[in-house]
């Protein structure tokens, strides 16, 4: 039988599937159900900094309308849904690394390097094995440069490793002005890992009541592509680890960002869609491939197509389709 086993932030996995933060990840039973089935590892839903403040600013607008309220309150108030909150996370890590044997990598969603990096330290106390960092503000601030913008992501790892010794990922989007430049920066500052790339909520307009409506969440099986690019130009780069995320459906897209040189993947919409079952095909369908072309370990092939290892280095880096217009006919 082939060996799957993958190395992924420092952590060794016997597979490279990982189920991404989602909904799939927030409960002990979930956790189980996927590592039964061949999961990895798992990242667990993220805790939110933004849900977090929202919820308390909510609570502080209702309590405004009563008179009676007395300042000292709103104080009181505004620990007490965070605390809430915190705990529950925690409980959900300590449970979940009671009840399984799979690396449990936690998420926390921010927006800053603020308030909350104190929560990196409980994380890690609590026995989690990495933690994930999901830190995106679209920058639609046209007064705010393109260093603003990015150096919030160096702050906030920086404030994260200070608190602590687990090795920390970033999960980041596409859309930088300098992307290449700006992992390689995030590598040299101590990041584990970098997950490429995390999929946003996307707006849409219904055209017959004329209103803004939600995009479609689960991603398509074709939404790969891009990832697959930026993981193969990266690869020989930077010497953190690689996750590749967004639009891996199949065996053969993971096959595919394996030669491109991740490490692992991280799958959310395919598993919403087909089951938690489904990890186990996916490992079998590795297997019977691996089998066909003669590799016995995942390290055989990982990263053999990379941009460097490549026999068509360019393809990488080709954004026009030049002659494929010229010649394309219906
Ligand atoms: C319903 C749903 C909930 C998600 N929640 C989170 C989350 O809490 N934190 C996070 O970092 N990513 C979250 N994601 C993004 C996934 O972790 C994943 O990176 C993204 O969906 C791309 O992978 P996919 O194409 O396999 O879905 C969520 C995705 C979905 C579909």
């Amino acid at each position: 039988m082939p060996n799957l086993s993958t190395s992924y932030l420092g952590l060794e996995l016997k597979n490279p599937i990982i189920v991404a933060s989602s909904g799939l990840t927030d409960s002990v039973e979930k956790i189980k159900e996927l590592e039964e089935n061949g999961a990895a590892a798992v990242v667990l839903k993220s805790i939110f900094e933004e849900e977090i403040v929202m919820e308390m600013d909510e609570q502080m607008l209702n309590m405004t309308s009563r008179p009676y309220i007395y300042p000292e309150t709103f104080d009181y108030m505004s620990n007490e849904p965070e605390e809430d909150l915190v705990r529950k996370y925690l409980r959900l890590i300590k449970e979940a690394k009671a009840a399984v044997s799979i690396p449990i990598i936690a998420s926390i969603n921010c927006v800053s390097s603020q308030k909350w990096t104190y929560l990196a330290r409980e994380i890690e106390k609590a026995g989690a094995d990495a933690l994930e960092i999901n830190f995106f503000v679209l920058p639609t601030d046209l007064n705010r440069s393109v260093d603003e913008n990015e150096n919030i992501y160096y702050e906030v790892l920086k404030a994260v490793k200070e608190q602590v010794a687990l090795p920390v990922s970033l999960k980041i989007s596409p859309y930088h002005s300098n992307l290449a430049h700006m992992v390689k920066k995030l590598d040299d500052s101590g990041a584990a890992g970098v997950v490429m790339f995390n999929r946003f909520y996307s707006p849409d307009i219904d055209i017959h009541n004329l209103s803004l409506n939600t995009g479609q969440v689960l991603s398509g099986a074709d939404d790969f592509k891009n990832t697959l690019r930026w993981v193969g130009i990266l690869r020989d780069r930077v010497k953190c680890s690689i996750a590749a995320t967004t639009g891996i459906h199949s065996s053969e897209s993971i096959i595919k960002q394996l030669l491109a040189g991740a490490d692992a993947v991280q799958l959310a919409s395919i598993i919403y869609k087909e089951g938690a079952g489904y990890i186990d095909t996916l490992t079998k369908e590795i297997y019977s491939w691996m089998e066909e072309q003669g590799f016995e370990n995942l390290r055989d092939f990982q990263g053999k197509l990379s941009q460097d290892k490549s026999n068509d280095p360019a393809a990488f880096e080709r954004v026009q389709f030049m002659k494929h217009f010229r010649n394309f006919v219906m």
